[in-house]
């Protein structure tokens, strides 16, 4: 049975599902994407997702083709014709098909796709073991708080990432840890306090940092919103990442250099268990 993917108002197979090479999401990257991830067949922390989908095109000034509560059941459609139990949701919304001229175009719908993807997130073994995680520059662009489909940089990142034998990059501006290419970056320190850069411009503001944030401090772990650099996150007791797509995940390494035993830490696992209890909790 072929994958139904969602475009511009119709269900089609996947390999029918078509835009233009006008579209302004292929010529300029002129889109914006969001992931949202579903357990047992519900979407996880969705709303916060869709609340993200609509700040970001409210500041490109690219108008939704379909109301959130739209896509909201488009997405709930997918899940249920893809028969996904445990995967994600993506969605990409573009400035449409004109002419190529690099000024908005007048009077051209929007471009929405959207398509499930099956993946384990619960019960995968970079979660259990620990990644590795490769630091480069931070080359992106200076508006990171908009989830922006233009990826080149993410792209070669973890691309370099993967041929040091990483499964993630943490991007490196000033010194100090922007984020990973795809996830928020999280260390704990010696003293017990979790540490993730503060939201701004310089950083996707993530829906999954947030919620374990809120957890965290029900835990009554002390938390600082700062940057911090390598050599913090090499000399901290635990290092993990956050985003849809993984939840929690503890890293062990970084650089090469190992973090602590080398072995996910117990406030990593911890915080994950309880974001998958939470998860399912809220699913939708
Ligand atoms: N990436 N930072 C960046 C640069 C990201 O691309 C992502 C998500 C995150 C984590 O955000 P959230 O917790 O809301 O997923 C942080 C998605 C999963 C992706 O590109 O596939």
């Amino acid at each position: 049975m072929s994958r139904i993917a969602y475009v511009n108002g119709s269900f089609v197979p996947l390999e029918e599902a078509r835009v233009s090479v006008l579209d302004r999401g292929f010529l300029f990257a002129d889109g914006i994407y969001e992931v949202s991830a579903v357990l047992g067949s519900r979407l996880i922390d969705n709303e916060a997702h869709l609340a993200r989908l609509q700040r970001s095109v409210g500041e490109i000034e690219l108008p939704l083709p379909e109301t959130l509560a739209r896509i909201k059941e488009i997405q709930k459609e997918l899940i249920a014709r893809n028969s996904v139990i445990e995967g994600l949701v993506y969605i990409q919304v573009t400035r449409g098909a004109a002419e190529r001229d690099f000024v908005f175009p007048k009077g051209v719908k929007p471009t929405l796709v959207m398509f499930t993807m099956v993946k384990d997130i619960v019960n995968s073994a970079a979660a259990k073991n620990g990644i590795a995680v490769k630091t480069l520059p931070d080359i992106r662009w200076a508006r990171r708080d908009i989830k922006s489909v233009a990826l080149l940089a993410q792209v070669l990142a973890k691309q370099a990432a993967a041929e040091a034998g990483c499964q993630e990059a943490w991007m490196i501006e000033d010194g100090a840890i922007t984020e990973g290419a795809s996830s928020s970056a999280f260390i704990l320190t010696q003293d017990d306090v979790l540490v993730t850069r503060q939201n701004s411009s310089a950083i996707l503001p993530g829906c999954t940092r947030k919620a374990v944030m809120a957890l965290a401090e029900e835990l009554q772990l002390r938390i600082e919103e700062r940057p911090f650099t390598v050599a913090e996150a090499l000399a901290s007791k635990e290092v993990f990442i956050t985003s849809a797509s993984s939840f929690v995940q503890p890293v062990v390494t970084l650089d090469g250099q190992t973090i602590a035993s080398g072995k996910p830490g117990p406030v990593s696992l911890r915080l994950r268990e309880i974001y998958v209890e939470f998860a399912r909790a809220t699913a939708d």
